[in-house]
């Protein structure tokens, strides 16, 4: 009898995978480096590396029918006049009208307002939907000043000064030309149609110093009423967090690396900043040393997605959360409704995320005139608003079973980690054990 070598069954290398070498070929076949919206799609420590404890016999649980568990919060009682309150700890995160359509961005606002929150402009300026629909909002200043005027300073209820942005910290933004309408162009004092680049640094300051003189201006203009936030990405949040704080933030706002954009790099969005997870207790902790934790309230971002989410980031220290790629998708971002149009684009629903391109089959990431028609602000803002509910009734839920009668009594002692990353990371024990790496022994 012969000996046959037995079959083998073809293996594909963990390092050059499909998506890697599919990548090499696009890279060698244009010689462009690709260009995307939304957040990094890899795996990184996130918030389901954690799980509550919840009570039992060392620990009184909360009656869910019968006992209360506030949600609100008051944001900027450090130095403003007239700080924010919301009803729910869950705020819309800054995106820019341009990347979105004016529908979108009027839906966010009343989808925003029925829920008692703020939302937040972008690059690109105040839109009137926005501003009309929003009872509460964040007006953004940014390195571009794109938009951005002093009148509109005074409209908004807040102001908040973009250092970074957790999809591309040291980056600036992009918005290419297919999405600079008449509107978007007469906007940002553009041409239509040209490609744009934003700045990553502010024209008017080099350093801490400045952005100190910065605020200052700001409070001037504004009288001293409104709270100003300072936004980071996340990449050095105990330094960068303690800075703000020095500066004169009310509010410090970090974003990090898995947070959406409407478009950078690649390589960016996958290969720079810290994922959220790894910023809230480093800038917890300079909160703390500096004695302003409460004091200037810290808003956490970057891949919050439900109420587990939101109660694991007020537990690590952080006093509300913002939702911008989750809030798009509430708005109907991604729908399979929309799936024959996705695959003509050569992608599928869910995984849809050219929003640079200005093709946005559900109307949101686009300026297309007739694209844009598909939201309807009034149904899109209800789906906001019902999301946004659901959101806060399960960090509520969640945190009645630990025993707290409001969402912010939620604290470190409630969780544990499910991987020495994350419990490296967040500070809380590895589970099952009293370990957190780095701090305690076994
Ligand atoms: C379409 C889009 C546009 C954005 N535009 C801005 C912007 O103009 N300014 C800014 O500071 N951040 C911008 N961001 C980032 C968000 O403010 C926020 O940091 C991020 O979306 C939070 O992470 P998440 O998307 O996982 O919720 C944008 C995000 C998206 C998805």
């Amino acid at each position: 009898m012969t000996y046959q070598n037995p079959p083998t069954t073809p293996r594909k290398s963990a390092t050059f995978d499909d998506y890697t070498m599919s990548e090499i070929r696009r890279a060698a076949a244009t010689g462009i480096y690709d260009i995307r919206g939304s957040g990094a799609k890899r795996k990184v420590p996130h918030f389901d590396d954690l799980l509550f404890l919840g009570a039992s016999i060392s620990r009184y649980a909360l009656e869910g029918y019968r006992e209360r568990c506030d949600t609100n919060v008051v944001l900027g009682t450090r130095f403003a006049k007239k700080p924010i309150e919301l009803k729910i700890p869950i705020t819309i995160a800054g995106m820019s009208f341009g990347s979105l359509s004016g529908p979108a961005k009027e839906a966010l606002g009343r989808g925003a307002s029925l829920s008692g929150t703020s939302t937040t402009t972008g690059d690109g300026g105040m839109t009137e939907e926005e501003r009309g629909h929003s009872e509460k909002l964040v007006y953004q200043m940014l390195p571009s000043r794109y938009g951005m005027n002093p009148r509109d300073l005074r409209r908004a209820d807040a102001i908040e000064v973009v250092v970074g942005q957790g999809a591309k910290p040291g980056g600036g933004g992009m918005l290419l030309g297919q999405k600079i309408s008449d509107r978007v162009a007469e906007m940002r004092t553009l041409p239509k149609g040209i490609d744009q680049r934003s700045a990553c640094r502010h024209p008017d300051w080099t350093g801490p110093d400045d952005l100190e003189i910065k605020i200052l201006e700001i409070r001037e203009i504004t009288d001293w009423e409104k709270p100003i936030y300072v936004k980071i990405g996340g990449t050095r949040p105990y330094y960068d967090t303690a800075l703000a704080v020095k500066a004169g933030a009310d509010v410090v706002v970090l974003d990090g690396m898995q947070g959406g954009t409407a478009a950078t790099q690649e390589v960016f969005i996958e290969h720079v900043g810290l994922p959220i997870l790894a910023c809230i207790r480093p800038a917890v902790q300079a909160l703390q040393d500096l004695g302003m934790h409460r004091k200037v309230q810290l808003i956490v971002s970057g891949g919050i997605r439900n109420g587990a989410d939101v109660a694991k980031a007020l537990a690590l220290g952080a006093d509300a959360v913002a939702v911008g790629t989750a809030a798009l998708i509430a708005l109907g971002d991604n729908d399979p409704h929309w799936e024959s149009e996705y695959q003509k684009l050569g992608t599928t629903a869910g995984a849809y995320d050219d929003w640079h391109e200005g093709k946005d089959p559900a109307g949101i990431t686009t300026q297309d005139a007739e694209l844009m028609k598909r939201v309807d602000p009034v149904a899109a803002g209800r789906r906001l608003a019902n999301y946004l509910k659901v959101m806060t009734l399960e960090a509520q839920t969640v945190a009645r079973a630990c025993g707290k009668n409001h969402l912010h009594n939620l604290e470190p002692e409630d969780l544990c980690a499910l991987t020495v990353e994350a419990a490296a990371m967040s500070g809380v024990p590895l589970a099952g054990t009293k370990w957190i790496p780095g701090q305690t022994q076994f």
